[in-house]
């Protein structure tokens, strides 16, 4: 038989004997963790408070500089006259309002933080600017179709003569391609940085629109020298064929012939409606030349200060003393509405110049016109080249 109490009542013991080994292993382990937290905080205690004396220092002007201002009710502020206490709701209307601070860096525009300006402008270029160019645009392409539609394409009334007269010679028609090749470039890109992400983006998707765009501000960058150039050559060549005459006023009254077939008011070289081409071309040529220069190279011009103080001595009151930012603004403003302007006139010239007139391409295409068309259009002009060819014959010695 198996003696089974007693095996049982030696393993109670055995039992026993590990839960006191435990207890008392447990207990010295709970002391030695507390030992090891008192030392770290004796440690902390000596270490930490000299660490914080000797790293920073309360700034000088925060402290009360006498006990009395100390002990003074504070009303509401934090104690001991801390900088900080007042709202200076003064200073912070002012750098909402875009004040210009002093700073110690080269770059002066860091004195700015917040530049208020750039707000309107954002407004006005993403909005009247932007909805009013585009209308602009579709109102003159309306326009000329709807002229189209009811005058028709403008024919050489008396018909083709077969006869040509030269009209314009190889480097006036250089000039003009140059200027309007690149013109076209210039139109095209920029008109792309105004709507490109309305339309480019969302039909071709970004990768698409980013590539264009950044090979279209290149395009824009590099072709504006060729159509400054351009503009200056053209002005040199027909200033003297551009100057106002009495003509032009007949030629506006008759409205340039246009809405009768059979009104043909007489001109020289150029009608007064392309005197108007010519001169808008130059001047806005030039404005935009001045701005898209100074939108090139930013912040190194500055036209508007100079520009303004000009226009205040006509009575006006525009502001002379504007931030280097505000410049660039008024510069891309300006640059954006220039150019949509001359964008909507160019498109009227294209048209006399391609579908609206018939004859009129080949004036800048060959060169020559047919002496019928030149007759009904330009018919001093072209009674001036024949005195000149047969005073010249005269001039001729005979062989
Ligand atoms: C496809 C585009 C263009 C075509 C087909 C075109 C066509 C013509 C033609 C046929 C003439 C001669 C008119 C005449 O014999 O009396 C002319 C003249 C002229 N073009 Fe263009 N042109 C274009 C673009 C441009 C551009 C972009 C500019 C300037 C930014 C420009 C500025 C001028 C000027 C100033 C004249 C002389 C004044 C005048 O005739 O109005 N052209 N053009």
């Amino acid at each position: 038989m198996k003696n089974y109490p007693e095996r049982q009542g030696s393993r109670d013991n055995k039992a026993m004997t590990f839960v006191a080994q435990y207890k008392q292993f447990a207990s010295m382990r709970i002391f030695a963790l507390g030992l090891f937290f008192l030392l770290s905080m004796i440690l902390l205690l000596a270490a930490g408070p000299t660490r914080a004396q000797s790293d920073v220092n309360p700034p000088t002007s925060g402290i009360a500089s006498s006990p009395e201002l100390v002990e003074k009710p504070v009303g509401g502020n934090v104690p001991g006259d801390v900088l900080g206490s007042s709202s200076d709701a003064e200073l912070w209307r002012a750098v909402r309002r875009g004040v210009q601070g002093n700073v110690s860096i080269p770059n002066e525009q860091a004195g700015v933080l917040i530049q208020a300006n750039g707000e309107n402008w954002r407004n006005f270029r993403n909005g009247p600017l932007s909805t009013y160019g585009i209308w602009g645009l579709i109102g003159i392409i309306g326009f000329l179709a709807l002229f189209f539609l009811l005058r028709g394409r403008v024919k050489i009334q008396s018909g083709e003569s077969g006869q040509l007269i030269e009209r314009f010679n190889g480097i006036e028609r250089f000039t003009h391609w140059m200027t309007a090749v690149s013109f076209i470039i210039l139109a095209i890109t920029g008109l792309n940085v105004l709507y490109g992400r309305y339309v480019i983006l969302p039909a071709l998707g970004p990768d698409v629109f980013s590539a264009l765009t950044i090979a279209g501000k290149y395009a824009h960058n590099f072709l504006a020298f060729p159509f400054m150039l351009g503009v200056a050559m053209m002005f040199l060549l027909w200033i003297g064929h551009n100057i106002p005459n009495r003509h032009d006023l007949v030629w506006l009254a008759k409205g340039g012939g246009f809405f009768s077939k059979h009104s043909h008011p007489p001109a020289r070289k150029f009608n007064a409606g392309q005197k108007i081409i010519f001169w808008l071309v130059v001047l806005t040529g030039l404005t935009l030349s001045v701005s898209g220069v100074a939108l090139m190279f930013p912040f190194e011009i500055s036209p508007w200060g100079k520009t303004f103080a000009v226009i205040n001595m006509v009575g006006f009151d525009l502001p002379t003393n504007l931030t280097a930012m505000q410049e660039m603004q008024l510069s891309q403003l300006w640059h954006s509405v220039v150019a949509l302007f001359i964008i909507a006139v160019i498109l009227a010239h294209i048209y006399i110049g391609t579908i609206g007139m018939q004859g009129a391409f080949d004036a800048m295409g060959s060169g020559k016109v047919d002496i019928n068309w030149a007759r009904e259009h330009h018919n001093l002009w072209v009674e001036e080249q024949q005195q000149k060819a047969s005073s010249d014959a005269h001039a001729q010695p005979a062989e």
